[in-house]
Formats: structure tokens, sequence, C-alpha cells
């Protein structure tokens, strides 16, 4: 596929980091093709992340994901689901790239500035969880 879905999370968009973020995002060659601001219940941040259930932060990032307005979007390119994660750089912004979307902007691993979908089928089911298909052509 060449599509992938990011969120930019609660900690850059209280930075003030999203407008940054969505034009090192589109020049690096994304086409925005569905976007959207909004905030995520505790109850819709645990079924997003719920392949992270068992794991022991879980509780922490659902609390973080439902902290504040998050930009959701699609995004289009060729290679869309590996280029965009090597554009993101590794989850623990420390260990990140220089040059990387949590490099620059990333507070820690747990707000970690942005999310990236891991497979060209978690993209779809990420992007169909906040998108209708009259948002996305
Ligand atoms: P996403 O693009 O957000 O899915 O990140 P990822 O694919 O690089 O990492 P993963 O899916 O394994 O983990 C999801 C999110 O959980 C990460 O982005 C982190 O914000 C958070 N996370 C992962 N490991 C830890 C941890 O050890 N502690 C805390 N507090 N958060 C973690
Ligand atoms: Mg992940």
């Amino acid at each position: 596929s060449n599509r992938t879905f990011t969120m930019v999370k609660p900690d850059a968009v209280a930075n003030g980091y999203e407008g940054a973020i969505l034009e090192k995002i589109t020049a690096a060659g994304f086409r925005l093709v569905a976007l959207k601001k909004t905030r995520l219940s505790p109850e819709s941040a645990g079924a997003f992340y719920a392949v992270h259930r068992e794991r022991p932060f879980y509780g922490e990032l659902v609390e973080f994901m439902s902290s504040g307005p998050i930009i959701a979007a699609i995004l289009e390119k060729d290679n869309a689901v590996a280029d965009f994660r090597t554009l993101i750089g590794a989850t623990d912004p420390a260990k990140a790239d220089e040059g990387t979307i949590r490099k620059l902007y990333a507070e820690s691993l747990g707000r970690n500035a942005v999310h990236g979908s891991d497979s060209d089928e978690n993209a779809r089911i990420e992007g169909d969880f906040f998108f209708s298909g009259l948002e996305r052509f």
C-alpha cells in the first residue's frame, strides 16, 4: 500500500509543534489524504492502543493520549509505512537519529510527539478508526 496513518500526539500539540511537524511531513513528500484535529476520550485511546493492553505502560499511554488535542492524518507516498517510520525516528527520542521528528520535537519515550502505523494492515485499521469514507478519498 502507499498509505500510512499518523497522529501528532498531545505533547507536540501542547508545545506548539503541530505546524512544524506537518511541514516536515509534507516536505518529505507525503500527501495529506485526510486531516483533522480532535481529542480522544480515555475509552477511545484505550481502544486505539488495545494491542498494548497487557504492556506495563498501557495505563500511562492511554492517559497521555487522552490528555489533550491531537492531529490525526492519513498520508500517501510510495513505501509510506516504512518511509514514515524512518522520518519519525526511534520510539525513544534519545535513540532517534538527528533530524528525525522525534529527535527534534519529542519530550520522552512516553511523550514522543508522533505516531506512525507499523504495517499496511494497521494503517488501514487506524485510518478507518478516525475517518469515515466521505473524509478519505
Ligand atoms: P507508535 O507510533 O506510537 O505506535 O510508536 P512505536 O510503534 O514506535 O512504539 P510501540 O507501538 O511499541 O509503542 C506505542 C507507544 O507506547 C510508543 O510510541 C510510546 O509512546 C509508548 N511506549 C512504548 N514503550 C514505552 C515505555 O516503556 N514506557 C512508556 N511510558 N511508554 C512507552
Ligand atoms: Mg506502534
